[in-house]
């Protein structure tokens, strides 16, 4: 997720690759990163004391020995911008302070390509510029949306989650091109562009009901297909995968 990020960021010319340090923990990757993204690693005391904006994409397993580390250095003075599923601000609140500026971010898996859905949550403190700053570092993975704590296992399960229901609809859609005689990469490129068109669609304010109905000639293909998936309940079953997510969400969160 960190090599994600940070693309996204550099490919953007957002910070000057001298401006941004790293710290993994084996000595041997930070090596072979640093001649990678041409960026310098440090030590995590020098890492927090020259930084202004502390980027932090550990495991949530990690989570509890990098947090004391970097609270140590002195990480509670600093902006924290977190990528950790599941782990709620009053975590970070517990070892940086009540006041600390904490951005808890989730990112998905197409900000590689700027077409991710970002949710932000913001600790009760953050200030205006942390804010903005913030907004400027995320905006090349695509549009964002800040929520408030009590809506984010429900946004890690529809936004983190989702890409990976739809690639499920996507390789069945391409499943059916092949059988019926397209190649792979033609059925691929068909099915994502569907996807993408639709989307596209629903974003710029189109009404999903009323595109179903306009698309929907009584007696025709479409209909033909609506009439399965409505036989399917496949609604229903696509409602409860999305629910099934975030009460997964909803139990990593409990745990802290
Ligand atoms: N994958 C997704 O789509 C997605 C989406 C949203 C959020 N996230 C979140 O992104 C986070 C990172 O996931 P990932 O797949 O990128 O994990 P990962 O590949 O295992 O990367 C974790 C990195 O943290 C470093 N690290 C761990 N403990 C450290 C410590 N104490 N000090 C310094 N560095 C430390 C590791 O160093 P070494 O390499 O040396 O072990 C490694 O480079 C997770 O919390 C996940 O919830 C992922």
């Amino acid at each position: 997720m960190a090599q994600i990020l940070f693309e996204a960021m550099d490919a953007a010319r957002l910070i000057p690759r001298s401006q941004v340090q790293f710290i993994q923990r084996d000595a041997d990757k930070m090596t072979k990163n640093e001649q990678k993204y041409k960026i310098t690693s440090t030590s995590m005391e020098r890492l927090v004391s020259t930084s202004d904006i502390l980027l932090l994409c550990v495991r949530p397993a990690q989570a509890e020995q990098a947090v004391s580390e970097m609270a140590r250095f002195g990480a509670s003075q600093k902006m924290i911008i977190s990528v950790l599923a599941g782990v709620p601000i009053r975590f970070y609140q517990k070892h940086f302070g009540e006041k600390a500026q904490i951005l808890r971010m989730m990112p998905n898996v197409a900000s590689a390509v700027g077409e991710g859905m970002t949710i932000f949550g913001f600790s009760p403190h953050a200030r205006a510029d942390f804010r903005s700053a913030a907004q400027m570092l995320a905006a090349p993975l695509g549009p964002s949306m800040e929520v408030p704590e009590t809506l984010f296992d429900a946004a890690t399960g529809i936004a983190g989650s989702g890409p990976g229901f739809v690639f499920k609809l996507i390789q069945a859609m391409a499943i059916v091109a092949e059988k019926e005689g397209f190649t792979r990469e033609q059925a691929l490129r068909m099915a994502s562009q569907v996807f993408i068109g639709a989307g596209r669609l629903v974003s710029k304010g189109e009404n999903p009901a009323d595109l179903m109905i306009q698309i929907a000639t009584p007696g025709g293909t479409t209909e033909a297909g609506f009439n399965v998936m409505e036989k399917a309940e496949s609604s229903k079953w696509f409602q409860e995968t999305i629910e099934a997510s975030i009460r997964k969400a909803r139990f990593f969160a409990d745990q802290y």
